[in-house]
């Protein structure tokens, strides 16, 4: 075991605060006699000119008195300590109580010593006492304010994986309702040929692996760790991610006898997470089938937008939405949030978790719409860039 250095090696300067001269000469005299190393001693008479004495300079250990004319060396501490003044200090007083011992202890001093049985010996003790009392007390505040900041980041950690899990349970309920529709679909329709129900059933299997794909996602050890989803971006063509996206929803579309259709120009390469990106389509092509009546049209297109962009709207000619709630529509749980025409259920994250999305991938996504002729939501994103992973921080 390693012996620690004790204080007595070095030299040492002491700040004696007390009002009565002898005391101090017999102190001063105990502090040479009992510390081999050089001893500097510094005077205060009153409490004021100890607190200009502990801002001039730094001193090893203060011994304090309690009787201070007037004052009591209590208050004069409680002060300091109040003023954030972190040196070790003994009390001392000529009248032992235990009363004032415990007082002194809860005013911030490290030791406490009896003057009339003070001795070099027992004075160099209760320094040595005092300096490593106040170095634990030092410790215990650093680690307290470490684990106060381990605290705090739990909690944002704890409120991010909140989200991410309210993001994962919203976004799943889209493929939950496809396969379910065409499983009705199924159901209900024995006539359906061969290559249509194998159709159906592929459409399904494509639901569902996307939900286990996004349930890996969030179970992910380093997306809970850290508590961010990471897009994995890649070069991808656009269209025939829309296309995929389009052709799950037919089935939705159908059953509110709804025409969805989608038409796609030429466009280069963009770099989307493509699982994360369906998502996006698969909230504003909900949306629109959502809010659309019987006998209307939904068209997601598909296009370039100027040389270095490429533009995916999707609109309908459903119940649009009134301007008042235009500027609150991407924020989570808006009260612009209705339920369908066919009373479907609305909870007011898709167009938060799109935007948010859009946003890590360098897009936008923007509306226009009018009260009772129809919405357009266009998402527009930058072409181009090689493979790479971001964060989708919360
Ligand atoms: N195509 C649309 N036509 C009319 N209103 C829309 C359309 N898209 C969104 N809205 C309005 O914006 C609100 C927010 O949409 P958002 O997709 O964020 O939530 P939601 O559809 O209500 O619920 P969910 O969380 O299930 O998606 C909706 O409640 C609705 O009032
Ligand atoms: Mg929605």
């Amino acid at each position: 075991m390693e012996l620690a250095q004790t204080p007595r090696a070095r030299s040492l300067s002491v700040l004696v605060v007390d009002d009565n001269d002898v005391d101090v000469d017999v102190t001063t005299e105990n502090l040479h006699a009992a510390w081999p190393g050089p001893v500097r001693v510094t005077r205060a008479r009153d409490g004021a000119e100890a607190a200009r004495s502990l801002e001039r300079e730094t001193f090893d250990v203060c011994l304090l008195d309690y009787h201070l004319g007037a004052e009591s060396g209590i208050d004069v501490l409680r002060a300091a300590r109040a003023r954030g003044t972190d040196i070790p200090v003994v009390m001392l007083t000529a009248d032992a109580d235990h009363d004032v011992d415990v007082a002194a202890s809860a005013a911030g001093a490290d030791d406490y010593l009896d003057k009339c049985r003070s001795s070099p010996v027992i004075l160099e003790r209760a320094i040595r006492y005092a300096m490593s009392h106040r170095r634990g007390v030092r410790e215990l505040r650093e680690q307290n304010l470490e684990l106060a900041r381990v605290n705090l980041e739990l909690e944002r950690l704890d409120r991010e994986k909140n989200v991410l899990l309210g993001m994962a349970a919203h976004d799943l309920r889209n493929p939950i309702g496809i396969v379910q529709s065409y499983a009705e679909l199924l159901a209900t329709s024995p006539e359906l040929a061969g290559t249509e129900a194998a159709e159906i059933l592929e459409t399904m299997r494509r639901s569902c692996a996307h939900m286990t794909a996004m349930i890996d996602d969030l179970l992910d050890v380093s997306t809970i760790a850290s508590g961010t989803l990471l897009l994995e971006r890649r070069p991808c063509d656009l269209a025939e991610v829309v296309r995929g996206v389009v052709a799950q929803h037919t089935a939705m579309a159908d059953a509110k006898k709804i025409v969805l259709e989608l038409t796609c120009l030429p466009v280069p390469p963009v770099r989307i997470d493509p699982a994360r990106f369906e998502q996006v389509m698969a909230n504003l092509i909900a949306n629109a089938l959502k809010y659309s009546h019987a006998g209307t049209r939904v068209i997601v297109r598909v296009a370039p937008r100027g040389e270095d962009r490429v533009l995916v709207s999707v609109s309908d000619q459903g119940i649009g939405i009134a301007a008042e709630f235009l500027p609150r529509l991407f924020r989570p749980f808006e009260r612009a949030q209705r339920a369908g025409t066919s009373g479907e259920k609305s909870t007011g994250l898709g167009l938060a978790i799109a935007q948010r999305v859009v946003e890590a991938h360098g897009g936008t996504i923007e509306v226009s719409s009018r009260s009772g002729e129809g919405s357009t939501f266009t998402v527009v994103l930058p072409v181009g860039g090689d493979a790479d992973r971001v964060a989708l921080s919360p």
